[in-house]
């Protein structure tokens, strides 16, 4: 496996431009499956996690190509309704082909799905909801099998605003008879990209971004271009590692309106925030000053997936800050990685005790999953002497060229591929 060799204490310093959104591009390459035809998506970033997703999409039949950061998807032909249990129990969000496989050819058959390690992520609220459109779904061990005679709209009320669980039902009421009321929609801006597309493809969605959602099915969907929008994560996490080494950066390319759960919290760090368009100034100050409280939330509550990357920030804070997590169980297992730089965090349960300390050391780490891995890499940069980041499959399904981005902002980084590491 590849690691990180990190020399910290480098002042991040520079301009970067964001890669498209990973938690945009997945449901709307699932969506692309309803298309009977080409689809062109711009923007899109070259992820392990896409790269999986379209490799579903071509054990389904579809042809794929890439050419630079835009992917055509010629979804003319559907021939399959299995996914390889390898793939699913690899990539949580694979569970949203369901949605999309019984709307395209009312048929699915999957496993349970895995991901990242961060807790029990059931499944439950797609099953309910897909049963409610219409689907028959026999759940047998740990494989899932399900027909449809096409869907039906419905009215669906969430009991919690899930993420995927909004995407699954938008893409499977896409193509049906009726209308569907989302009741509690999750509000992330990724389920309005995601509207967008199927909306440009003919699809007729109201109230994205709100918390009901409506779907009129209509009978088929046309082909159609679309451009991911900006990763809001990663605009976090070069946040947080501007932050750390109190440096100063110009960000493109970001998406403003997507941050605004963030902003407050840097600014509360003592970090100066400058926006222009699309284009965003961080200025951290020498010492970051604590954040009293941070409560992770639906959107546009604070984003768990933002969580980490700033606890690693906020390790050499003036002060104590406190981080409460509220969606994830287990979404701390990265902080015994990270107290390995010499931070002093405590955990109680849900709730995080960051203790600001003036110095971090340099250490042997394993990214334990996507956004704790890049916590540690945020660490790093701010640790005296060279560290070593393992288990960068993590990082990898969710950063594109983290390495050279950051070495592009004077970090002193570099990968060193698994062979070169045998020789040495
Ligand atoms: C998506 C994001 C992930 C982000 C999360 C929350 C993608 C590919 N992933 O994940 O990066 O951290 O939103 O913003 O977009 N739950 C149930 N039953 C269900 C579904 C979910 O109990 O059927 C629970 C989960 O266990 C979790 C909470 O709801 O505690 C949030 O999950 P959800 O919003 O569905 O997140 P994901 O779609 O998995």
């Amino acid at each position: 496996m590849d690691v990180f060799k990190i020399n910290g204490k480098n002042t991040l310093k520079g301009e970067v431009t964001l890669h498209g959104a990973k938690n945009s591009a997945l449901p709307i390459l699932a969506a692309a499956l309803l298309v009977k035809g080409v689809t062109v998506i711009h923007n899109c970033p070259d992820l392990s996690d896409v790269r999986e997703t379209l490799g579903i999409l071509e054990s389904f039949g579809c042809k794929v190509e890439r050419n630079g950061n835009t992917v055509v998807i010629d979804a003319s032909v559907v021939d399959g309704s299995e996914i390889d249990e390898h793939v699913m129990r690899l990539m949580r969000s694979s569970i949203l082909f369901l949605g999309a496989l019984l709307a395209r050819n009312h048929s699915a058959s999957i496993f349970l799905p895995g991901g990242c390690d961060i807790g029990s992520r059931p499944i439950d609220l797609h099953i309910k909801s897909l049963r409610a459109l219409g689907a028959e779904i026999i759940e047998n061990g740990s494989s899932i099998n399900c027909t449809c005679r096409g869907m039906t709209g419905a009215k669906i009320i969430l009991p919690f605003p899930s993420v995927g669980a909004t995407e699954n039902i938008i893409i499977a009421s896409a193509i049906s008879r009726g209308r569907t009321i989302i009741v509690n929609a999750a509000r992330e801006p990724e389920i309005c990209d995601l509207v967008q597309f199927l909306n440009s493809c003919g699809a007729r969605i109201y109230g994205a971004g709100e918390g009901t959602v409506e779907i009129e099915g209509v009978s088929e969907l046309h082909p159609s271009e679309h451009r991911i929008m900006p990763d809001r994560i990663l605009a976090s996490t070069y946040m947080s590692a501007c932050a750390i080494t109190g440096g100063n950066i110009i960000i493109h390319d970001v998406k403003p309106s997507s941050l605004t759960p963030v902003f407050p919290i840097f600014n509360e760090m003592g970090c100066r925030l400058y926006l222009r368009d699309d284009c965003l100034e961080i200025s951290a100050p020498n010492r970051l000053k604590r954040v009293k409280m941070i409560k992770t939330m639906p959107y546009p509550g604070f984003p768990t997936d933002s969580q980490s990357p700033i606890a690693a920030a906020l390790s050499v804070a003036r002060g104590t800050s406190v981080i409460k997590e509220n969606i994830f169980e287990n979404r701390f297992r990265y902080i015994s990685e990270l107290n390995r730089f010499g931070c002093d965090i405590d955990i109680n349960d849900r709730i995080a005790v960051i203790n600001g300390v003036k110095h971090l050391k340099c250490a042997n780490v394993y990214a334990t999953d996507l956004r704790g891995g890049a916590a540690l890499v945020v660490a790093a940069l701010r640790a005296e002497g060279e560290s070593t980041i393992n288990q960068l499959e993590h990082i990898d399904r969710g950063y594109e060229s983290l390495e050279k981005n950051l070495l592009l902002l004077g970090a002193d980084i570099k990968r060193i591929k698994n062979e070169e590491e045998g020789k040495a």
